[in-house]
């Protein structure tokens, strides 16, 4: 018997989802390469001489650099623009927090997953976690993460891009520099936990699946996401 599946992601989203990681992907590498001193790149000196050799010079670098991200950042203002609505559905889902059972979750769930079952019931806690809604705390979290932290990312570039052409404050982009690269290492170290539980932790699997059919199967919305699975159950009685 084939299992129920649940709609989960439009396919408009699922796209801005692997630009996103594709530009986020390529902005890294690029960014990495434009910083020359190698006792800051923790790549050290070869990445930035092996990009300058492939991209022709440092500036040939920057461009590529400067132009992706405007891109990127021109995308999701073109995608905020012209989807206001499920701009501002997806801002509450990711903002709207219950301070005492996601303290529980977190606790929960970092205990499951550095000492197992066994670890949450040497200190006296149940298996069940708080239901969660459409995302989990954790993803809400790395979510907030992406969305405050774009922002400053675009804003720390366009600081450092206009302070080349008519900007002459040298302190403000010396300070966006730091603030912007500061930034990128906070999303990345969240980055790093999202692509381990969304691609690699086996409970997920369905979750990661979902980011290319757009759907996932009514078992795991029930177990996972409860709250959400609940809406969309009742919003089909309702016809
Ligand atoms: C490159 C490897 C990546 C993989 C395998 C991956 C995987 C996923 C999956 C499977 C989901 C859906 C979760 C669900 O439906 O519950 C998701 C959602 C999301 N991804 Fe990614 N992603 C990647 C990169 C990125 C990058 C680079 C960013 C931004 C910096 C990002 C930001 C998000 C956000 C904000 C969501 C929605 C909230 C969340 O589920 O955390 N992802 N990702």
């Amino acid at each position: 018997m084939s299992e129920q599946m649940i709609h989960r992601h439009t396919k408009l989203s699922i796209f801005m989802h692997w630009f996103n990681a594709f530009c986020w992907i390529a902005l890294l590498l690029t960014g990495l390469g434009l910083i020359s001193n190698p006792q800051l790149n923790p790549l050290g000196a070869w990445w930035p001489n092996l990009l300058r050799s492939i991209f022709g010079s440092g500036e040939n670098l920057l461009a590529v650099h400067q132009y992706l991200g405007m891109v990127w950042a021109g995308a999701f203002l073109l995608y905020v623009l012209l989807m206001p609505r499920e701009t501002i559905a997806f801002l509450k889902e990711i903002f709207r927090m219950s301070p005492s059972s996601d303290a529980t979750w977190l606790m929960k769930m970092n205990l499951k997953m550095t000492m197992g079952k066994k670890g949450l019931k040497r200190f006296g806690m149940t298996p069940d976690m708080p239901p969660q809604g459409f995302y989990n705390v954790g993803q809400k979290l790395f979510a907030q993460a992406t969305v405050i932290g774009g922002i400053v990312i675009v804003a720390t570039g366009m600081v450092m891009f206009f302070s080349t052409i008519f900007l002459n404050n040298p302190n403000l982009a010396a300070w966006s520099r730091v603030i912007h690269y500061l930034t990128v290492g906070l999303v990345f170290a969240g980055l790093l936990v999202h692509i381990f539980m969304a691609a690699i932790a086996k409970e997920e699997k369905p979750a990661f699946k979902s980011m290319f059919t757009g759907e996932v199967p009514a078992d795991y919305a029930k177990h996972h996401h409860p709250l959400w699975y609940a809406t969309v159950t009742e919003k089909q009685e309702k016809g």
